[in-house]
């Protein structure tokens, strides 16, 4: 047996190794001494055996970078032969059997963390990030979720630098000090893991508000932003307090402490972090005006307000046994989220939305070599498992389960999960076992869901019987091997389905199959017909409409069948993705194409092109919705669909064939809707016009095609009176006229207009980020020297590293491999200080291997490169590792 010689594989984590501590700690009380470069953290733990673990059994807590100073065991110093003290790791050779406390002394020094992990510094603000095992760079801790604590906080600092000092729940004392500092002290009733442990302090101001719950408690909620952008808080505000009544109408949840706090702050790794009473947020997430914020920026305020709120009864009040759960509370909450989008705004477009990321990103992931069950069994490293299959995925799985039991049934099945787990750290079968006890069915084919890596493959075949009037479908599934798993078994995949009659209305049809319920077929098998009679004639059949699971569909239905259902579809997401799957198959075979000059498009373009502009002429269908069918599939997300030997200059340059074959069918028609839709009341960022906006700014992009001049570009950007509109000029201007003096212009405007505002400095890097043309890296090597660039920043690396490499792709993706060297030695520099952030740029690599053969010899270069260094962190040594890995 010849074995891997990677050098030093991490050691692998498995969900079949979990056992419960041998010690319960009930209660904790820290105090923390804040001061930026020599900060104190006293923990004082209360330490109980469980009941099955021997007298004596030694106590091992985990630490990382810990510099320890002292410890106690009931208030007398430890002899250092008591214990074992390490940076990762603390043992109580031989504590008492009876209860006892644990008073542990550590330094830290938080304005040197610049993994943002731990008690960091951002901006003269201490915060802290713990999930998932950042409390263990606080103390010495049992730093995982199954193990809930009382936690009672007292912060120091300097009243003038940090006058405002917060942690979890309610806030029980204050006072000052000598020296010109100050304390408050917090303390939080419910019982929770290390990873929701936060605290803060800092010179902030307070949006103030309040939301009176239907038990008519009043709540206090604050939101903490850096001194003078209180009112860039107002979104954020009133969709928490959206969220507040929403979580109580849908779900009967109602929030559980007096006070509710939000701190932005700017260094931030994620997107926000739901601590219990103390939600931290990037404040991206947070902070919104109609001058520097687009409408999706709005939307995603609102959706991550919501999401960190929900998670106070989807993660905290009950939590995740181990990490291998940890869908259990993203998957359910993002599920949550999306509902609560779609009820603020257009379900329709919302379920557009959210499938468009799952199966631009999700699908890619399972695709890849970085495919994960939604609950995955091993982890080298917790933190790459924050992943689109665990959050995206994992909502769909909760979606489909509403599918399957309608939403009465789902919903009571909820409330017995709350009602049976509230105070408990749960697992994915405890989640299950509600639905399958509250329904009385049999949930165990579904777990497949959960451990079963890749996106099922179904295809349908049709046949009519014209003389029966009967149509049978025929629907067969595969998953592909991946690392985990190489024999799939079927799982259960509902398909919600109508047929579609000649006038575009839903047919009624007899069947006696019991595998339809209502509008829903059931897949169970490997291969299954279903059968329909009682037809008049022959239907157009669609399948998977509302995209009710994450499957790739292979729908057997002919082009012309296709753009029919395009343009008649009661459903708005299949008449997308019936439309999507035409401009997709002709873009692909014109990328594909063997011809060496240009791509050229198939003949049958012409006719998908007329429907595109069609369905934009229709005046039933939502902006939003048009501005969908508009937007051709990203190079991305083409080449994810090509599969294999993409060449992105090909597919580059399709897209743009297309492009013009669209602008000129519209040639005539796209202004005067754009006139007619262009939004002519002062701004709001009400769905409404969002999708007015968007509507208009696509046709925008297609009259500028159309026109080949920048004028309308220019005009967008100048005339406009919002982000959106601007941003939308400048990308323009960008990516069709580079060189342009009007471009140059916009670009020196705008950091005229936005060199204060971090936010919306980031579009401007991320704008020239992802014009096109290999040139592109010159310009990014040029903007990483910017005075207000920053390798310490992750929303300002994301915005110009990780948006030229994930949406330049002519850019990144240059046949010399320069931009595939460059990626890595970036990743290798951020790596020395913030891991996390550098696994999340490798991610970008993870298509490698369906490039043509140079690009994929150049990238596969590249990523030996970053796995020779010898410092890897976990973090970047994990994701690339598993990118070479032989694929399964
Ligand atoms: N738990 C956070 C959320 O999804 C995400 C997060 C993970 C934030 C890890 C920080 C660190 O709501
Ligand atoms: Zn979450």
């Amino acid at each position: 047996m010849t074995h891997n010689t990677a050098p030093q594989q991490p050691p692998l984590y498995r969900l079949e190794e979990y056992r419960p501590t041998a010690y319960a700690l009930p209660a904790v009380r820290l105090e923390l001494d804040l001061r930026p470069a020599a900060a104190r953290a006293t923990a004082e733990l209360d330490i109980v055996r469980r009941p099955g673990t021997r007298a004596g059994a030694p106590l091992v807590l985990d630490g990382d970078g810990l510099r320890l100073v002292s410890v106690a065991l009931n208030g007398k110093a430890l002899d250092h032969r008591a214990f074992h003290a390490a940076p990762e790791r603390l043992e109580i050779i031989n504590p008492p059997a009876e209860p006892f406390t644990l008073t542990i002394i550590t330094e830290l020094n938080p304005a040197a963390n610049r993994a943002l992990m731990g008690l960091y510094c951002s901006n003269g603000i201490f915060c802290t990030q713990c999930e998932a095992e950042g409390f263990r760079r606080i103390t010495y801790f049992y730093d995982r979720p199954d193990v809930l604590s009382v936690y009672t906080v007292r912060l120091e600092a300097d009243k003038a630098a940090c006058p405002v000092l917060l942690a979890n729940g309610n806030r029980q004392e204050t006072g000052d000090l000598p020296g010109g500092r100050h304390f408050a002290v917090w303390h939080d009733p419910h019982p929770k893991p290390s990873y929701l442990f936060a605290c803060v302090g800092g010179a902030l101001e307070a949006l103030e508000d309040s939301f009176t719950t239907q038990e008519g408690k009043k709540i206090e909620l604050n939101i903490y932003v850096e001194p003078g952008k209180a009112a860039r808080a107002l979104y954020a505000m009133d969709s928490l307090k959206r969220a507040f009544a929403w979580d109580e109408a849908q779900f009967g949840r109602v929030y559980d402490l007096d006070i509710f706090n939000i701190v932005a702050v700017s260094d931030f790794n994620m997107g926000a972090m739901e601590n219990k009473g103390l939600n931290i947020f990037n404040d991206k997430y947070v902070l919104a005006d109609p001058q520097s914020a687009t409408d999706s920026d709005y939307a995603n305020i609102e959706r991550v307000i919501a999401h960190e709120y929900f998670h106070n009864w989807t993660g905290n009040r009950i939590t995740c046994r181990d990490w291998f759960q940890l869908c259990l509370k993203e998957g359910l909450t993002v599920y949550r989220d999306q509902e609560f989008s779609g009820d603020m705004r257009s379900r329709p477009v919302q379920r557009l939305i959210d499938t468009a990321f799952l199966t631009g990103t999700q699908f890619a992931e399972d695709a890849g070599p970085l495919a994960h069950p939604v609950r995955p069994r091993q982890y080298a490293e917790i933190n790459n498992f924050y992943t689109a299959t665990v959050y995206e995925k994992g909502a769909e799985l909760v979606r489909m389960i509403a599918t399957l039991l309608g939403e009465p049934a789902f919903k009571a099945a909820m409330t017995l999960y709350f009602d049976r787990h509230d105070g408990q750290a749960c697992t994915i079968e405890d989640f299950i076992q509600c639905f399958a006890d509250s329904s009385g069915r049999d949930f165990s084919q579904f777990m497949l869901w959960y451990e079963q890596a890749g996106t099922p493959l179904v295809t349908a075949a049709w046949a009519y019987d014209e003389a029966g009037g009967s149509l049978t479908v025929t629907l067969e599934q595969s998953l592909r091997p991946t690392a985990e798993c190489r024999d799939k078994r079927p799982m259960p995949i509902p398909l919600r389905f109508g047929l579609v009659g000649p006038d575009g209305a839903d047919m009624a049809y007899k069947t006696a199959d019991k595998a339809v319920q209502g509008n829903v077929l059931l897949l169970t098998q490997a291969k299954q017909s279903f059968c329909f009679t009682g037809l008049s004639s022959r239907p157009a059949p669609s399948l998977l409409r509302g995209f009710s699971a994450p499957v790739r569909l292979v729908t057997g239905l002919t082009a012309k069948e296709r753009l029919f259902l395009a343009v008649s579809d009661s459903d708005p997401v299949n008449r997308y993705q019936a439309l999507r799957s035409l401009v997709t198959e002709a873009l692909i075979t014109a990328a594909a194409g063997k011809d060496s000059g240009a791509p050229a498009l198939p003949p049958e373009s012409a006719a998908i092109a007329a429907a595109v502009a069609q369905i934009a002429a229709e005046e039933r269908l939502e902006p939003a919705f048009r501005a969908f069918c508009l937007s051709l599939p990203s190079e991305a997300e083409l080449a994810e669909a090509q599969g294999s030997n993409v060449n992105p200059d090909r597919i580059f340059a399709a897209r743009q064939s297309f492009l013009r074959l669209l602008a000129t069918k519209g040639q005539t028609g796209f202004p005067v809707l754009r006139r007619h839709y262009r939004v002519k009341d002062t701004f709001s960022p009400i769905a409404a016009q969002a999708g007015r906006r968007a509507f208009a700014n696509i046709l925008a992009e297609y009259s500028l095609i159309a026109a080949g001049s920048p004028a309308i570009a220019a005009a967008l950007y100048e005339k406009a009176d919002n982000m959106t509109d601007r941003l939308a000029g400048l990308r323009l201007l960008l990516h069709y006229f580079p060189a342009a003096a009007a471009t140059q212009q916009a670009l020196a405007d705008f950091e005229t207009r936005f060199g204060d505002n971090a936010l919306a400095m980031d579009k401007w890097f991320a704008a020239q980020a992802t014009a096109a043309g290999p040139e592109r890296l010159e310009t990014i090597r040029q903007l990483t020297r910017h005075r207000l660039f920053s390798y310490d920043n992750p929303n300002r690396v994301r915005a110009l590293i990780g948006s030229f490499a994930g949406q330049c792709p002519t850019g990144f993706h240059r046949p010399d491999g320069a931009a595939y060297r460059f990626l890595a030695a970036v990743i290798l520099q951020i790596d020395r200080h913030n891991p996390q952030l550098a696994a999340r740029l490798l991610g970008f690599m993870q298509g490698w291997r369906r490039l043509e053969p140079q690009r994929r010899g150049q990238m596969q270069a590249a990523l030996q490169h970053i796995a020779a260094e010898s410092a890897l962190s976990r973090d970047v040594g994990d994701i690339v590792s598993r990118l070479l890995a032989p694929a399964a």
